[in-house]
């Protein structure tokens, strides 16, 4: 598969000392979306910053579709659109100004940038709203805005810093359905998050950084199940004989509860198959990428502390 990054033993110290990234190899794949999942301070704006060449690493090689971030930066960045991290559209301009100067900026002709800034309004359903000044717009419309400048560039290759933080639910929904049509236009995207259930939706590649490191990478579920998690088995039973049908299985009893943890499908299956025989409730919690993150990243506990 091709691919639009690529980062090879990639270390940045600040100049306080903070060694934000150890020794990080990152493939991103062309037209897909990868997600970089790490609690604060995880070093994942740093390394957007690197390969979008507004930050020099302290060592390591990174190249973006192919050129390398020190050395060819230029021809990197028109080939790039960032979203920063709380980044903010101008209050006082409308969308349509707002998107048509970003093309303007981009190099392209008045008729041209008018064109793509009202396509764009469309796709992302800001149309209606494209001649109000943007303080009277939601936050969830001020952060389509912000992807939709990025949208006008023609970029093929887009960075998202948190593109979703500290919006509603269906905001958010409304972003990552966004997010997913410009997959479908052939954009690759690399966006952080800290958010479980957006990179659960979103990536088709996902790394989670942790400390400067990247402590598991690969698919949602590969990673899932890499981690060896157990699957959770909770039965509600009353019965007296239930103990001894789950003497073969280490189990805790909490109430009337049964909490069995198993490992392999069959072990699963006979818990199905005994529950359904005797009338029993049975409830299965499989590992969720957030268990897997807990477990790699150590807990918020240590990580603020
Ligand atoms: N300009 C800077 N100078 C010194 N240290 C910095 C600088 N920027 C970031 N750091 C430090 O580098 C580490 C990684 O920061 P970074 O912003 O990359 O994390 P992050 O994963 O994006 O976190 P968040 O989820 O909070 O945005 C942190 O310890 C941070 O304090
Ligand atoms: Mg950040």
């Amino acid at each position: 598969m091709k691919l639009a990054v690529e980062t090879k033993r990639l270390v940045k110290v600040y100049r306080n000392g903070v060694r934000a990234l150890d020794s990080v190899d990152i493939d991103i794949p062309m037209g897909r979306i990868t997600c970089l999942l790490g609690p604060n301070g995880a070093g994942k704006t740093t390394f957007l910053r690197i390969i979008a060449t507004q930050l020099l690493p302290t060592s390591g090689e990174a190249f973006v579709f192919g050129y390398d971030v020190i050395k060819e930066a230029d021809e990197i960045r028109s080939r790039i659109a960032v979203v920063p991290q709380e980044g903010r559209p101008y209050l006082m301009v409308t969308p349509l100004d707002e998107l048509y100067m970003g093309a303007r900026i981009r190099g392209f002709s008045r008729d041209e940038a008018r064109r793509r800034a009202l396509d764009i309004l469309r796709r992302l359903d800001l149309y209606e709203v494209r001649n109000q000044k943007i303080i009277r717009l939601s936050g969830g419309q001020r952060q389509k805005i912000l992807l939709g400048r990025t949208l006008v560039s023609d970029a093929d290759l887009l960075f998202l810093d948190e593109p979703t933080i500290g919006l509603d639910p269906v905001s958010r929904r409304s972003l990552w359905e966004d997010i997913l049509n410009l997959k479908k236009m052939g954009k690759t995207i690399l966006l952080t998050t800290h958010y479980m259930d957006e990179a659960e939706a979103l990536a088709d590649k996902l790394y989670i950084i942790n400390k400067g490191r990247v402590v598991a990478s690969g698919g949602v579920s590969d990673i899932i199940s890499s981690v060896g998690l157990k699957t959770a088995v909770y039965i509600i039973a009353d019965s007296p004989g239930v103990e001894e049908e789950l003497s073969g299985y280490r189990f805790e009893h909490i109430g009337n509860k049964y909490l069995v943890y198993v490992e392999d499908r069959k072990d699963l299956f006979d818990l199905v198959k005994l529950a359904v025989e005797n009338g029993y409730i049975i409830t299965i919690k499989q590992p969720s990428l957030e268990d897997v993150f807990i477990k790699l990243v150590g807990g918020y506990e240590e990580v603020y502390s």
